[in-house]
């Protein structure tokens, strides 16, 4: 599926992830984390048809990805059929322009297709805040779970590391 997003600039296309592509998004976004490997597990898992991977391009540069998960790692979602987009990430320099929210309605659109909600999971470091600002825009409600660490609920008292681990899990009625 190729959607050309006008609202953003003429050269810039949603795609999904060719496992060509993968050198492409790994250098792209190697100043996270992001090793080769992750993008070469990604495409396998498109292949297989367990995720979407979906990526922004500005010409031959990929600016941001995301994934939809078809059955979420997080228990409470699979259990109840909510796919969960997982890793979504525009590339610093170009957020602020559009392509997070067309890489959202992407997946949205997508999801409708095949379940009534969507799920996500956002961080609780200042460096989620967009991400924690944008999902509650868009008309995503916490699932009312508390906090996550690993998929796993923690316990009111417990002592964590407020890392990149910790996450609230939303979700979003589509239809
Ligand atoms: C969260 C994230 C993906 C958002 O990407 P983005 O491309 O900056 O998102 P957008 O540009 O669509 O939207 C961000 C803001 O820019 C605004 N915007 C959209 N188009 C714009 C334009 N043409 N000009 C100026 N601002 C614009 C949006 O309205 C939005 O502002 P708001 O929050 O006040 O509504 C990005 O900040 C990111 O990668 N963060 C780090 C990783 C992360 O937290 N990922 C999520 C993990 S759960």
């Amino acid at each position: 599926v190729v959607t050309t997003l006008a609202s953003v600039t003429e050269s810039t296309k949603l795609q999904n992830l060719a496992a060509t592509e993968v050198d492409a998004l790994s250098e792209a976004f190697a100043n996270w984390p992001k090793p080769c490997s992750l993008f070469e597990r990604y495409a396998a898992m498109a292949a297989a048809g367990e995720r979407d991977v979906v990526v922004a391009w500005s010409g031959e540069r990929s600016v941001g990805y995301l994934t939809i998960a078809w059955t979420s790692p997080y228990q409470p979602f699979a259990v109840a059929g909510i796919p969960e987009v997982v890793d979504f990430n525009v590339a610093a320099r170009q957020r602020n322009r559009g392509m997070g929210h067309a890489l959202m309605d992407e997946a949205e659109r997508r999801i409708r297709i095949r379940a009534e909600f969507a799920g996500i999971g956002v961080g609780l470091t200042a460096g989620y805040g967009a991400a924690q600002r944008m999902y509650v825009k868009r008309g995503y409600l916490p699932d009312g779970r508390g906090i996550v660490v690993d998929g796993e609920p923690v316990a009111p008292g417990s002592m964590i590391v407020v890392d990149d681990s910790p996450e609230l899990m939303f979700t979003k009625r589509l239809r």
